[in-house]
């Protein structure tokens, strides 16, 4: 086996990072400082043409799936099995910051630069991944890219979403140039030998403790649902309040009790947020007929969570009962934890220290892709830090050195991985 590189010698050039973070930036459906670039809009595609470029420049082959997963593909020299893949995404929801999944990307490639200029030839291959709509945002469940790869998601099912205009997920990706077969895109276990993923932390801890890297330990599961109360519309002047079956005063109540079963939760990681909300006929004279909104409900703890979820649900049930109304409770995703692979941490911590950078276990609240890719190989995950915690918003922030390190800490990861 050939001696394994100095993790010391590896450098990330942080300026020509911080370049292509801001030039991906550009490729916005929203003005700056926000980003918005949702599934194969215009900013989308072009964004893809932007990653793409970057990755034939650093002479990794291009290839890419039945619903558009980029892989910028190095050749190992081994001929082994088991790729060892990398990657995020580069979708952004709107009125987002330049940074989230951005960095996994164009870290990755970095990282692959990295290597090649101290002379490094992978045995394994190396795959650098930009997953398809990690971010729910156009079909209302994420990770569509990394679900498919990692067979948690039904291609029929998946084929079949449709987004707010009623396109369904088959018609835009053939729209965007992607018509092969979904089978042929989930992946067998074997086909990746460990998947590492680099993102910014999204949260607090790393720069609130002085800190270069996490180290993921597990990943928080995730659950969203659709909730819809349908009443009665009619007149806001002249139904009297006795008479009304009004939509949107359940949906408020069941959005408060869901805060207040976080807040009293005994898991200090439960969390539930709704996010969106939609009222039918949505008139400032008219009694909403319809309220339809999002749950999202996560735990570090399955237990926890499905504590909350069911309590959610009677609730709806009681509160429709109450007010006369119908009231359906849609699964969206209900997803188990992950936990990080004990050799990709080692692997990550080691590279760190080799680095002189300090670095601590951490739990990422976020899914991530990486949540899927543990389905089908060793996964891994590396933190940078976010600047006051900051994420989903223009102002999210990790700073030009911050990316490299990671990025250098992902290259030196990739090596022991890969060599
Ligand atoms: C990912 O964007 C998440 O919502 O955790
Ligand atoms: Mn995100
Ligand atoms: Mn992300």
């Amino acid at each position: 086996m050939p001696p394994l590189l100095d993790p010391a010698a590896l450098t990330v050039d942080a300026g020509q990072l911080q370049a292509q973070v801001d030039a991906l930036a550009e490729f916005s459906s929203t003005p700056a400082p926000g980003v918005t670039r949702v599934l194969f809009t215009d900013a989308d595609m072009a964004g893809r043409r932007y990653v793409k470029s970057l990755m034939r420049a650093a002479g990794l082959d291009v290839l890419e799936d039945a619903v558009g997963n980029i892989f910028g593909r190095w050749h190992g020299t081994a001929g082994l099995h088991g790729r060892v893949g990398t990657g995020s995404h580069c979708d952004a929801i709107p009125d987002a910051g330049k940074y989230d999944g951005v960095v996994g990307v164009l870290g990755g490639i970095a990282a692959a630069r990295a290597l090649q200029a101290v002379g490094f030839s992978p045995r394994r291959t190396i795959d650098i991944v930009m997953f398809t709509s990690e971010e729910p945002t156009r079909f209302g469940i994420g990770c569509c890219g990394s679900r498919l790869l990692g067979g948690a998601l039904d291609a029929d099912a998946l084929a079949r979403l449709t987004d707010a205009d009623g396109v369904s997920f088959d018609a835009a990706r053939r729209a965007a140039g992607y018509s092969a077969d979904y089978a042929s895109a989930t992946l067998k276990p074997g086909d990746y030998a460990a998947f590492v993923e680099l993102h910014v932390e999204q949260g607090p801890v790393l720069e609130r403790e002085g800190l270069d890297i996490g180290v993921v330990s597990a990943i928080a599961a995730p659950a969203s649902f659709s909730v819809t109360f349908r009443g009665e519309g009619g007149h806001a002047g002249t139904v009297l309040m006795g008479e009304r079956r009004d939509a949107l005063v359940p949906a408020a109540a069941l959005t408060c009790y869901a805060e207040e079963l976080a807040c009293g939760s005994d898991s200090p990681d439960s969390v539930a947020t709704v996010g969106m909300l939609q009222v039918h006929p949505g008139a400032v004279n008219s009694i909403p007929r319809t309220a339809t909104f999002t749950l999202d409900v996560r735990d570090t703890s399955l237990a926890a969570r499905g504590g909350i979820v069911e309590a959610l649900k009677r609730r709806a049930q009681e509160l429709a009962k109450e007010r006369r109304l119908e009231c359906a409770f849609d699964v969206i995703n209900e997803d188990p934890p992950a936990d990080a692979d004990a050799d990709i941490m080692a692997a990550v911590e080691e590279s760190a220290a080799a680095q002189r950078l300090r670095s601590r276990r951490i739990v990422s609240r976020a899914y991530h892709d990486a949540l899927f890719m543990a389905r089908v190989a060793p996964m891994g995950m590396i933190f940078v830090p976010s600047k006051d915690g900051v994420s989903h918003r223009p102002d999210e922030y990790t700073s030009p050195q911050e990316m490299a390190n990671g990025a250098q800490v992902l290259a030196a990861t990739l090596a022991r991985l890969a060599a």
